[in-house]
């Protein structure tokens, strides 16, 4: 695989400042001064375009290469078919394949069998190297272990695992199997994993006695026994030994992973999958309360992952290659797991938390790894930035030379602190733009394939085969420099093909905004170049340090306590973590507002959700700003917890008049600052 190494296309003298997003409203402004000057088009543009035009044109005949570098055990129709309904096209339907057997065995016969596939450290500093060989072996062990405990193709399995190489290998392990797994994140605790486990009747759980965690141990396997009490389906939990504090282990159900593995088969044959096979089943949040369980293809998602990990990440032999993410969210499926195995590339990756045992965790890490690839997240590097360079200057980073970033829109200041102490002004940068809908990137540089200006805050062009358009609520393209939303104009191999057991949703959710579109509801602006500046989400999901969260969900959550009578939830722009929960509670009779009630409702929310949807505030109110058909009215909320004056209200939901809503608002800013008094 050549890969040229080195720094790629970043052009200085053409690098722009960047915006801050979070509120679409203030980061419009921003963006109109920060508007660039025209950029030469560069033949890497040129190049891009053309790609582009012929990946639409013939889908079939564009991608055959590509699907030729990976293994298909029978080949059967065309690569791609149209058809009449969304998501208005089929990926490798008729072909069988199996997504393992490309991740690892596919390495076996060649000399990468002896290549590490990765290098892990623990928080407390324990160190595992897994070759190919090594990793073939494991999950062949695990596949047969899982195979004698009843799993069979199609079953539902879930992952619920702290970032260890048992992670993976349950991963790999179920796709061998033709079974899909659904990975939950540890943060969850034991409702969010229930409700996912019962949504897809899930019959098997792979977990651990604990994670470490911050200095912590994260109890996963007590959090897992609350869970299994209320998921009448998973009939068998395998235990993986991570922590070793004792945990209570039920008879005929719990399995020490250990004791599987020390007598499991040493091989089990891949099951050969049709390419639309499900894959997997991630939950994510929607606009209400109850997460969507996106569901993911074989054969689509794995040429996705394949390509993009090449003209994303241009990675190459050479490389270790480290996405910071977790498991439990896309980013960690895609770009932890499959797309670099798929690749044969070698990866690093981390247990815990960036500040154990101080600050400069992960800098140390980069050096004795020799790190060459690092993927992160804007939140990560706003709290670096925090911590000051005095620590991050003991480290030798020159290893780096080419960096990502995604998760949430990166700022300018970010940026540049991110190229110039990190990458020390001479690393490539990424910045991608993607949802756990989409399966893997869509919009981002690309320098595995052409060299283009950059401009920090723009995730600059779509990867090709992606028709992307910034349009109005009529569906019309709106002029470039105008703020719309983007929709994706066509099929694409990495798409989610349903959501688990609910087809209309699918449908409505996300093709009917603008019939024959996909809408992954976030607002976009095209500059004159026609770059794309990703601006954030356009509904109510908030994303807090990167991790999608709705408010309705954490609003659900709050009126579970006893004595909250009604919520309203909103995401407030934060200098680190981009967007943080605050909750606008009124009580029921009987309770008044008091700083340990608001410590309880934060507890509440941290057992029954997780740490990372906890509200920054709580404000006791008597009453929340509705329109006349009961909707909160949430950007007069938010205008009036970030003390703006009342935002633009012409295009009012409903009936309710733009002097309702100044009343309204009126009110509820004496009503928060009697909350703050
Ligand atoms: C946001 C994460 C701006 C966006 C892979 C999207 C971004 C949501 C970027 C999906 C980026 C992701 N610039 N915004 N580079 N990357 N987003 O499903 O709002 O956890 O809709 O997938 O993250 O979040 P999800």
């Amino acid at each position: 695989m050549p890969g040229p190494s080195g720094p790629r296309g970043l052009c200085k003298g053409e690098v722009q400042e960047g915006v801050m997003s979070g509120n679409e409203a203030a980061a419009t402004e921003e963006l109109k001064d920060a508007l660039p000057t025209e950029v030469r088009i560069s033949p890497g543009m040129n190049r891009l375009t053309e790609l582009n035009r012929r990946a639409l044109e013939n889908p079939s005949e564009f991608w055959e290469p590509y699907a030729d570098e990976l293994h298909w055990e029978e080949r059967e129709g065309p690569l791609f078919t149209k058809t009449a309904d969304p998501p208005y096209g089929s990926w490798f339907k008729g072909w069988k394949t199996n997504l393992c057997y490309n991740c690892v065995d596919r390495w076996m016969t060649t000399e990468r069998r002896n290549k590490v596939a990765f290098y892990w450290e623990g928080e407390p500093g324990e160190k595992r190297t897994i070759s190919y060989h090594d990793l073939y072996r494991e999950v062949n062990l695990l596949a047969s272990a899982m195979k004698e405990l009843g799993v069979r193709e199609g079953d539902r399995v879930a992952i619920y695992l702290p970032m260890i190489p048992e992670a993976i290998f349950a991963m790999l392990a179920t796709v061998r199997l033709g079974a899909i797994h659904s990975v939950v994140f540890g943060g969850f605790t034991a409702q969010a994993l229930a409700d996912r486990m019962n949504d897809s009747k899930q019959r098997l759980l792979i977990t651990a006695d604990g994670g470490f965690r911050a200095g912590k141990i994260v109890e996963l396997k007590k959090i897992a026994d609350q869970a299994l009490l209320q998921a009448p389906t998973i009939e068998k939990a395998i235990v993986v030994k991570r922590t070793g504090q004792p945990v209570e282990m039920k008879p005929g159900r719990d399995f020490w992973y250990h004791d599987l593995i020390a007598k499991a088969k040493p091989y089990v044959a891949p099951e050969w999958v049709d390419g639309t096979h499900p894959s997997f089943i991630l939950y994510t949040s929607g606009t209400t309360g109850k997460p969507k369980g996106a569901v993911h293809s074989t054969g689509g998602y794995m040429l996705w992952l394949y390509y993009t990990m090449q003209a994303v990440f241009d990675v190459n032999d050479q490389d270790v290659y480290w996405c910071t993410a977790d498991i439990g969210w896309v980013t960690g499926h895609s770009y932890i797991v499959f797309g670099p195995l798929l690749r044969g590339a070698t990866t690093f990756f981390y247990e815990g938390a960036p500040q154990i045992p101080t600050w400069d965790r992960w800098w140390s890490l980069i050096e004795r790894y020799g790190v060459s690839i690092l993927y992160t997240s804007p939140t990560a590097i706003r709290s670096f930035i925090k911590q000051g360079e005095a620590l991050l200057e003991k480290h030798d980073l020159t290893s780096l030379r080419l960096l990502g970033t995604v998760g949430e829109p990166i700022n300018g200041e970010a940026w540049h602190w991110y190229n110039k102490h990190i990458g020390r002004g001479r690393c490539t940068i990424v910045d991608t733009w993607w949802q756990t809908e989409t399966g893997g990137i869509l919009i981002t540089p690309q320098p595995g394939t052409v060299d283009i200006p950059l401009k920090p805050g723009s995730a600059t062009f779509p990867v090709p085969g992606v028709d992307a358009a910034v349009v109005n609520d009529e569906g019309h393209e709106v002029p470039r420099g105008e703020k719309g939303y983007i929709v994706i104009r066509n099929p694409w191999p990495g798409q989610f093909m349903t959501l688990w057991g609910d087809p209309n949703r699918y449908k409505s959710v996300y093709f009917s905004r603008f019939p024959g579109f996909y809408y992954p509801a976030d607002f976009c602006i095209r500059d004159s170049d026609g770059y794309f500046w990703l601006l954030g989400r356009a509904d109510e999901v908030m994303k807090i340090s990167g991790h999608r969260l709705a408010t309705t969900e954490l609003e659900n959550i709050l009126i579970m306590h006893p004595a909250v009578a009604e919520s309203a939830v909103i995401g407030k722009k934060d200098e680190v973590k981009g967007e943080v929960p605050i909750a606008c509670v009124i009580l029921k009779p009987g309770h008044t507002p008091s700083p340990e009630l608001a410590k309880e409702l934060l507890d509440h929310v941290r057992n029954n959700l997780g740490p990372f949807g906890v509200p920054a505030q709580i404000y006791f109110v008597e009453k929340v700003p509705k329109t006349r058909s009961a909707k909160i009215m949430r950007r007069l909320i938010r205008d009036v917890v970030e003390e703006r004056p009342l935002g633009d209200m012409t295009t009012l939901e409903d009936e309710t008049s733009v002097e309702e809503a100044r009343r309204a608002y009126e009110e509820f800013k004496k009503d928060i600052a009697r909350a703050k008094g």
